[in-house]
């Protein structure tokens, strides 16, 4: 019998259901027992999100500061951990953050084979960077990883994701997709599931090979690895500025969220067009440096 663990923080419930399909696909296979158990805050985050409780929340996730968060009832050793998470400002959201920083995550994680599922819009890489680290720091050993963004292109869900943290709404509007991520893709998650339960039954978890190669379980837009990083650059920055400011929704720290706020506003208008001008003329140039990183940030599976 193998045992895995499949943890998890969902607000809205969307990252709940890919890993309810991930759950499905393990629990197809004889001699899986799984414990599903979702990561929670002492103190609930809203949603949908206020403007200010949104930007409020920016510095700490980028510092990866983390949250108190609720003991978790589980047992004391387990074959796999799924740990599935979505991406708060280029960075694991506060909680699964906050759980990674407790005693228990350490006691649970040292020298264990880990797969991360992240479900976000499409902007993970420095995300999973930083969670690579908070692993390795904890001794696990991150085997795979999957990722699903939200449906649309980079352009459409820069307005639709945003949408609906604010308002909760996911619906069509105007030339605008669904927001979230599209159903045939949470639905086809269980051949994670799947997979993951083959690979224990051949004890593949205790090698170092990635489990989810040919699926698809991570493709890259190479088109948006210079744009994070720009973008992680003045979240550092702009973090340091909004915390210094004051404490948590203090009207100090509040009147610098407005001006940061103004501030990508213009930055979407002006220098996100002119560096996509940029980019189409010199991408030629670039094309081997894109295809190199592209092959790092898909690893291990990929395609
Ligand atoms: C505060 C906040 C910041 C976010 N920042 C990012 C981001 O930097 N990159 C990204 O791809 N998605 C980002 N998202 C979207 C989430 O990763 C995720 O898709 C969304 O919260 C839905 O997940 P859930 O309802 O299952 O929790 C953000 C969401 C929130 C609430």
């Amino acid at each position: 019998m193998k045992r895995v663990l499949v943890l998890y923080y969902s607000q809205s419930g969307q990252l709940g259901r890919i890993i309810n399909r991930v759950v499905k696909g393990l629990e197809r296979r004889a001699g899986i027992q799984c414990d599903c158990r979702e990561i929670k805050p002492r103190e609930p985050y809203p949603y949908p999100w206020s403007f200010y409780a949104f930007f409020n929340v920016f510095p700490e996730a980028v510092f990866l500061d983390g949250c108190p968060v609720k003991p978790l009832d589980i047992a004391e050793e387990y074959d796999l951990v799924v740990l599935g998470y979505t991406i708060w400002f280029l960075s694991p959201s506060i909680p699964v953050t906050g759980f990674l920083q407790t005693e228990q995550a350490a006691d649970l994680l040292r020298d264990t084979p880990v797969v991360t599922i992240i479900g976000c819009r499409d902007m993970w890489l420095i995300g999973q960077e930083k969670m690579k680290s908070l692993l390795s720091g904890l001794g696990a050993r991150l085997l795979d990883n999957v990722v699903l963004t939200d449906q649309g292109k980079s352009l459409y869900t820069f307005v639709t994701t945003p949408r609906w943290m604010l308002t909760g709404k996911k619906d069509r509007f105007l030339f605008f997709p669904k927001a979230g991520v599209a159903e045939q893709e949470i639905s086809a998650s269980d051949r994670f599931g799947e997979r993951l339960a083959e690979a224990l039954a051949l004890d593949k978890e205790q090698g170092n090979e990635p489990l989810l190669s040919g699926l698809g379980a991570v493709n890259v837009n190479g088109k948006l690895i210079a744009t994070e990083r720009i973008a992680h650059r003045s979240f550092l920055i702009w973090s340091k500025l909004i915390k210094r400011a004051g404490a948590p929704n203090s009207l100090a720290r509040n009147i610098v969220i407005t001006i940061y706020a103004c501030f990508l506003f213009c930055l979407v208008l002006t220098v996100v067009p002119l560096n996509m001008l940029v980019r189409a003329i010199f991408s030629p140039l670039r094309r081997k440096a894109v295809a190199r990183e592209v092959a790092y940030f898909e690893q291990p599976s990929g395609r």
